[in-house]
């Protein structure tokens, strides 16, 4: 389990085992490769963000992962892996999110991406997100970093 600050001062409970803080998070948050790039979204007002967002009545978080990567950059998942969860202690309230890491095999044109100006591909992750204005606020704390390192971890794996 990790414990730090986010870019907000809230605290942020991060781990790898299986829903360890709840078994109905409300939030997701997707880490996507499109082929050797990452794919992400463009929030039309926090920036450079991989997708996410709320889960919906009805649904699982995993169908909502899938959902939230084809609303926000129109790509259709191939495979799907839990990574982890975390709280984020807010001032009115606390929220859960699973991390998720899909590997996407197609990104089809769509008429809207919602809040997101739609997909962005990088080659690399720059080093310095934490100062870049062009990212979002929850690329900028450790969920990232240590999410990003369990991936390359239990990648071989996953892929057996
Ligand atoms: P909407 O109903 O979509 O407008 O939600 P909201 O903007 O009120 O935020 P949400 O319920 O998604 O999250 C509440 C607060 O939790 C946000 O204002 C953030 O401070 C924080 N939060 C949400 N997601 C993350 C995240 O992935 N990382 C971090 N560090 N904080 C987050």
């Amino acid at each position: 389990m990790h414990t730090f600050k986010d870019f907000y001062k809230n605290t942020v409970r991060l781990s790898f085992d299986k829903n360890p803080y709840s078994e109905e998070p409300w939030h997701v948050w997707v880490i996507c490769k499109y082929g050797d790039e990452w794919l992400l979204t463009e929030h039309a007002e926090r920036g450079l963000e991989f997708p996410g967002g709320k889960v919906e009545i009805g649904e699982t978080a995993e169908e909502a992962a899938v959902r939230e990567v084809m609303e926000e950059t129109g790509a259709v998942a191939k495979n799907l892996y839990y990574v982890g969860q975390y709280t984020v202690e807010g001032r009115s309230a606390t929220i859960v999110k699973n991390v998720y890491y899909v590997e996407v095999d197609k990104l089809l044109p769509r008429a809207t991406y919602y809040e997101t100006n739609g997909p962005v591909l990088l080659k690399t992750l720059p080093t310095n997100v934490k100062k870049n204005k062009a990212f979002s606020f929850i690329m900028k704390d450790d969920v990232l970093t240590h999410c990003l390192e369990e991936i390359e971890q239990k990648h071989k794996q996953w892929v057996k």
